[in-house]
């Protein structure tokens, strides 16, 4: 099969090779389901599904809760039907109106472009709009420190560009500028949002404002900084970075900064000449149909800039409260294809940050700060993820878990298995992880923990059609789907609720797919609104849980898919098994990117990509061809917007 124009759904491809065993002598899936069923499963679900949540335990396991709302108890609102229809669908009573799409001012002073519907934007202009795109996302309350909810901040990713909506004719006459719009329309964007009445707008101009490309200087911090492999000509000291690029999923802190995370960057970056084990571990692209920023920009063609990739694939802390800020990649988190960043606080005030490494069969990882989290000195939590231990999951068939650390000198990680030192292991964390025998996952994506059951913690598997095909990992106890076209969610509890444990026990909350049909490997083991691909994942203070799909756009309400409609959100409160359909997106979108405001009131999610038509660049000469949303003009393009939703009698969401 010959390779699309651009990837722009995530790559088929496998780059985990290596032969580490992804379970013990977990095969044979009956006997795991006999071990489970001994620790007391419900025998009804266990036939199908034999590591369902034991939620009961997991509640009982959990500690004092940080959340100062009072945990939601039921679900208020009536489940939507699905949708096939090009809007944004939310239950009555609720409002959901798109602001920030694609091409809207950003909001620096003296330089708010209008948008130009087709795609005749510069260069220059699009660094001053939103990019395109639309990902994770986060609230910061204004005034800082504060917990207001009718103002504040939005931090939020553009992931990926469509060479055939962002350019009146497409890729031709390809360019310099060109590939220069491209990357003015990734990285980061940051609003002023205030509620206005019942309305809310965009604050324009805003002394917040920015915009982050991937042509904005950021610092390297920890271990890996000034490493051999960090140094480029450009950068002889291995220290600045210029910019950030496929920004997927995120993070936020407890000290008010936003974390943004590097997941497909291998796309962008061209060899042609033969690969390292190091590129083909991350594979890297050997496509002329890639960004085709290599053409024209060296620092994105490896065989003339071999270092720059390494300088991709971490995760970045942006500081939205001062906008003249440098943004810092910070190694000490490892070097993965990083879906999110979900932080949580140990009891003894370390900080943990769990990561998914989003291609089929990557790992799990979680990130434990040396330093301690001091609520009252903002200055040094800033330095918090500068330096700590790097481990990586191992889900055993037993329903217990293991964090393996990441250190250069323990388990095998030294110069013998080609690790010089801690940044040269970062920079190569799928290899270490591959050494120390970390589980091969089913495609990690979001990470929630919730904010009321200390150390219980969540995890998207989006899909993985290659698990249990001949020659590759098979099925095992934590995957226990061969070809899971529709995925599932992860769930464990840290050991003495604590997320800085080494150990954890796990199940799976559910087992996502159709409610109808008599396929058993296509059955979802939820009641009430079936989903597949579960990608965005996140409470609400109240500890509803949301959960967000991205169907890929060639799947979307066809083949296994059949029926199901566009991509959606489903909630559900961990323990009930009970799911409710609260929104349906338009045609060709996924949905993704969560915040609340702090009185879970007001919700902003993302549309990506309404009216992508699958693996191909949309035509230049019909971008509505799929859809039209928001603008609802045939004569226009398509644009992923923010979406904020609230509720006409102003109550809380969800209720
Ligand atoms: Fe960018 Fe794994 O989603
Ligand atoms: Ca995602
Ligand atoms: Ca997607
Ligand atoms: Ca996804």
């Amino acid at each position: 099969m010959s390779r699309p124009l651009i990837k722009k759904e995530h790559s088929e491809e496998i780059s985990n090779r290596s032969s580490n065993p992804v379970f013990s002598d977990v095969a044979d899936a009956f006997l795991s389901r006999r071990r489970f069923l001994q620790l007391g499963v419900v025998a009804g679900a266990a036939v199908s599904f034999p590591l369902l949540l034991k939620s009961e335990n997991a509640l009982a396991a959990s500690g004092a809760s940080p959340s100062k709302i009072a945990k939601a108890v039921s679900l208020g609102f009536t489940s939507i039907p699905v949708s096939s229809e090009d809007t944004v669908i939310v239950p009555e009573g609720y409002i959901a109106r798109p602001f920030y799409r694609w091409g809207d001012a950003v909001g620096l002073k003296g330089n708010l472009p209008a948008f130009k519907k087709d795609g005749s934007n510069t260069t220059e202009e699009q660094a001053a709009q939103a990019g395109m795109h639309h990902d994770g996302m986060a609230w910061f309350s204004l005034p800082q420190g504060g917990e207001s909810a009718d103002h504040g901040l939005l931090a939020m990713n553009h992931e990926y560009i469509d060479n055939g909506m962002l350019f009146k004719d497409g890729v031709a006459n390809w360019s310099a500028d060109k590939a220069r719009k491209g990357q003015n329309a990734m990285g980061v964007s940051v609003i002023e949002v205030k509620k206005n009445g019942q309305q809310w707008e965009v604050v324009r101009p805003s002394a917040f404002a920015r915009r982050i490309t991937v042509n904005t200087p950021m610092q390297l911090s920890g271990p890996a900084r000034h490493n051999d492999l960090m140094k480029t000509a450009a950068d002889s000291k291995g220290e600045v970075v210029l910019g950030t690029m496929q920004n997927c999923a995120n993070g936020h802190t407890p000290w008010g900064t936003y974390l943004t995370c590097e997941e497909n960057w291998s796309d962008i970056f061209v060899k042609k000449g033969e690969m390292n084990a190091l590129e083909k571990r991350y594979g890297i692209s050997d496509s002329d149909d890639s960004y085709r920023w290599n053409e024209v920009d060296e620092r994105f063609s490896v065989d003339k800039t071999p270092n720059e990739p390494n300088r991709f694939g971490w995760v970045v802390e942006i500081d939205p409260y001062n906008p003249n800020s440098t943004p810092r990649k910070h190694t000490a988190l490892g070097r993965i294809k990083h879906e999110g960043a979900a932080v949580t606080i140990a009891p003894d005030n370390r900080v943990v940050v769990y990561m998914g490494d989003d291609q089929k069969f990557e790992y799990i990882y979680k990130f434990v700060s040396d330093k301690k989290y001091d609520p009252a000195n903002r200055e040094a939590n800033l330095s918090l993820l500068e330096s700590g231990t790097l481990y990586v999951a191992k889900f055993n068939d037993d329903g217990s878990g293991v964090w393996l650390p990441l250190v250069h000198g323990e388990g095998g990680l030294d110069s013998s298995n080609g690790f010089a030192n801690q940044g040269d292991l970062l920079i190569k964390t799928r290899m270490a992880a591959d050494v120390v025998g970390a589980t091969k996952m089913d495609r990690p994506e979001w990470i929630a923990v919730d904010p009321h059951a200390a150390g219980s913690v969540y995890c998207t598997l989006t899909n993985n059609s290659d698990r249990g095909k001949e020659g590759k990992a098979p099925v095992d106890a934590a995957n226990p789907r061969a070809n899971n076209v529709f995925g599932h969610i992860m769930h464990w509890v840290e050991e003495n609720s604590d997320p800085a444990a080494p150990r954890f026990t796990w199940d799976i909350l559910v087992m996502a797919g159709r409610t109808d049909g008599e396929d058993e490997n296509a059955k979802g083991s939820m009641k009430g609104a079936a989903f597949g691909s579960p990608d965005g994942l996140s409470f609400d203070p109240r500890g509803v849980l949301w959960i967000q799909t991205d169907v890929s756009s060639s799947t979307i309400n066809k083949k296994a898919y059949e029926g199901m409609g566009n991509n959606q959100m489903v909630a559900t409160i961990p323990g009930t098994n009970e799911y409710r359909r609260f929104l349906t997106g338009p045609r060709g979108c996924e949905i993704t990117g969560i915040a609340f405001t702090p009185d879970n009131r007001t919700l902003f999610i993302n549309i990506q990509h309404p009216g992508e038509g699958g693996d191909d660049l949309t035509d230049p000469a019909n971008p509505t061809a799929v859809s039209s949303w928001p603008d609802g003009d045939k004569a226009g393009r398509p644009r992923s917007s923010t979406v904020v939703i609230t509720k006409a009698d102003g109550g809380i969401i969800g209720t």
